[in-house]
């Protein structure tokens, strides 16, 4: 299964493979904004992708055209529409430096 980690609380392990990266934040108890319910409208579950990029699914166009709504350059990724298909690092913006 493929491993991902949150930063900066440095939380990580094994999820299902194209689980979404805020599926994996809820198994692993990470609380991770979610405004839209997962439906690429809101934004407000935005990541940083800090590695593995190229293991998660590729931007769609209802994630890119939100990203490019909110003004959401690379490496930020909406975490309810990237499926993790291997490892990945991703940072959750605005959260306290743990
Ligand atoms: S939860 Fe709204 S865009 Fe992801």
């Amino acid at each position: 299964m493929p491993k991902v980690t949150f930063y900066p609380s440095g939380k990580s392990g094994e999820v299902p493979d194209k689980k979404s990266v805020l599926e994996a934040a809820e198994l692993l108890g990470l609380e991770l904004a979610h405004e839209c319910g997962g439906f690429a409208t809101c934004s407000t579950c935005r990541v940083v992708v800090e590695a593995g990029g190229e293991n998660l699914s590729e931007i769609e166009f209802d994630e890119e055209n939100m990203l490019e709504v909110a003004e959401l350059l690379p490496p930020h990724r909406l975490s309810c529409q990237a499926r993790i298909l291997g490892d990945v690092t991703v940072r959750i913006p605005g959260e306290a430096t743990s």
